[in-house]
């Protein structure tokens, strides 16, 4: 099938993808969900290289394994277990059943119970040693992190909750600045840690134990844990009644819609956070049942494969005029490249095409006077996925938003059309003649026929985002379908984790550099001369 496609791209490789528009091509190549747009006629497959690519799909059986997914079927193997987040947004769905037990009684009763505590925080019946909570820090990493800070953030205009810190890094600056702005007797901690074993997050969370000690008579009543590992939030102390579990179905980086959503829902509200679950399950149920041509997710992941394994464009970079959306290209960077930066397939072979892309970005209109200049003539082609909402939250500064909207779709159109030496030559006669003009106007030259893609939403509500987030997980589950890989292991990690450990006492001067490489060595040495 890879063959088929190399020669289709082969064949249409060389034309300018702008011709290709006859009035119909814009509609036929979008597709709606609700009231979402999703465009991908600023690219260059046609009719027939869609049809290969859906037959890609069919291949691949990725209806089977959606299906697989979808119905709690081990379908991580490598590590034996279901993958179910969408289970924890199937609120008002069918039963789901893992082991031939239906885990939606289980999901319902610890949405209310994340809910009930959330309440009791917000409206001042969980207190601090001080009084009403003014502050939550949340302590993770990862999935434990990068989901709620991306969403609390995006969710700003619908805050009306204590503040949410997020602090993830173990570099002290990260937590030390938190807390620095948080009065411990009215600050609630949680602890967020799928294995509760992570030794960042253990370690910031023993650190804000030990400053909330220093005023706090009962620190540990004022911390809250999010975990799969009961036991051991039971050894840090921290009462059942603030531990909300979840079963290991649930992957780290798609884990934002159950307890590690937590600080969200304290943000936004118990309600607002429903209509986050309330989008995700209604993408659930397109990506389940429409048809591949129709299929938002599965077109998205087809554009992503076009133009990664088939035109050969090694990243791909997400690009938000939505200033809110300003952490969603760190979070898709986890959710995409640590669940298909995979070299093998699922029976251990190494593929035959490449890995999902570099995924990397910067909202608009700031990338623009940045980066924007290798994206428009750079020698290598970056495709583009822009997001984009109709209305802002700022409703009095209407005309800000509207300079926001012109300048993502002139990027677009820019990208594809570019701008030809005689065009350029034309900006610049006035000033130049002769040998000159030519150096001046060759500067001034823009290829074009570059690709982009563009979301489009009336605005940037709770339901919007769960629509967004859903969409991206889904587009990473077909991509992974088609690679035959496991998107739901992330063994690439480990390795890195293991020599740390065991560099910690080098780091600290009780073991010797003995046996490490000499780069290793020379540095551990540099850095303890220079004050470490
Ligand atoms: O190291 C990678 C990872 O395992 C991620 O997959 C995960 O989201 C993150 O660490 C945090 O893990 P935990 O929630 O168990 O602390």
């Amino acid at each position: 099938m890879w063959d088929k496609l190399n020669a289709h791209h082969e064949s249409v490789a060389a034309r300018r993808f702008e011709t290709l528009f006859d009035g119909g091509r814009a509609e036929d190549f979008s597709v709606r969900v609700g009231d979402m747009l999703f465009d991908y006629s600023k690219t260059n497959i046609d009719a027939e290289g869609r049809a290969l690519l859906i037959e890609l799909l069919e291949r691949a059986d990725v209806a089977g394994r959606r299906e697989a997914m979808f119905s709690g079927a081990p379908i991580n193997e490598t590590e034996g277990r279901a993958v179910l987040h969408t289970a924890l947004r199937n609120i008002n769905g069918e039963p789901v059943t893992v082991d031939g037990q239906d885990v939606m009684p289980g999901v319902r009763e610890t949405l209310e119970r994340m809910e009930a505590f959330a309440a009791d925080v917000r409206e001042g019946r969980f207190t601090g040693q001080g009084g009403r909570i003014t502050d939550v820090v949340n302590i993770g990493i990862g999935g434990s992190d990068l989901g709620p800070a991306m969403a609390t953030l995006a969710l700003a205009p619908y805050h009306d909750g204590p503040r949410c810190h997020f602090v993830s890094n173990v570099d002290p600056a990260d937590i030390a600045g938190v807390l620095r702005g948080c009065d411990p007797a009215t600050t609630l901690v949680i602890v967020a840690s799928k294995t509760f074993t992570t030794i960042e997050t253990m370690t910031n969370a023993r650190t804000a134990k030990a400053w909330m000690s220093e005023t706090v008579s009962e620190p540990a009543a004022q911390f809250a844990a999010l975990s799969t590992a009961a036991d051991k939030t039971a050894d840090f102390g921290i009462a059942p009644e603030r531990v909300f579990g979840f079963e290991d179905w649930v992957g780290g980086r798609y884990s934002m819609w159950g307890p590690i959503g937590l600080s969200l829902m304290i943000a936004i509200g118990p309600r607002a956070f429903r209509q986050f679950l309330a989008g995700g399950a209604e993408m659930d149920r397109h990506f389940r049942a429409a048809d591949w041509s129709e299929n938002m997710p599965a077109l998205l992941a087809l554009v992503g494969i076009w133009h990664n394994q088939v035109c050969g464009h090694a990243t791909r970079a997400v690009l938000p005029y939505d200033n809110r959306l300003s952490r969603l290209p760190a979070y898709l960077q986890q959710l995409e490249m640590e669940s298909n930066g995979k070299r093998v397939s699922m029976d251990g072979a190494e593929l035959s095409v490449q890995s999902g892309p570099i995924v990397w970005g910067e909202p608009g209109t700031n990338g623009q006077h940045a980066f924007y200049q290798l994206i428009h003539q750079g020698t290598r082609v970056v495709p583009c996925e822009f997001l984009v909402a109709a209305r802002g939250a700022e409703d009095d500064l209407h005309h800000q938003h509207q300079l926001l909207v012109a300048n993502c779709l002139a990027q677009s159109e820019a990208l594809m059309k570019g701008r030809t030496l005689d065009e350029a030559r034309a900006k610049v006669a006035d000033k130049f003649s002769g040998d000159e003009l030519e150096r001046q106007a060759s500067h001034r030259v823009f290829p074009g026929n570059r690709p982009s893609t563009t979301l489009a939403y009336p605005e940037l509500d709770p339901a919007t985002l769960g629509r967004i987030i859903a969409l991206y997980e889904h587009r990473v589950f077909v991509e992974g379908a088609v690679l035959g890989i496991n998107s739901y292991d992330q063994w690439g990690v480990e390795l890195g984790k293991e020599l740390a450990t065991g560099l910690q006492p080098v780091v600290e001067g009780r073991e010797s550099t003995d046996g490490k490489d000499g780069s290793t060595a020379g540095l551990v040495n540099f850095l303890r001369q220079s004050g470490m």
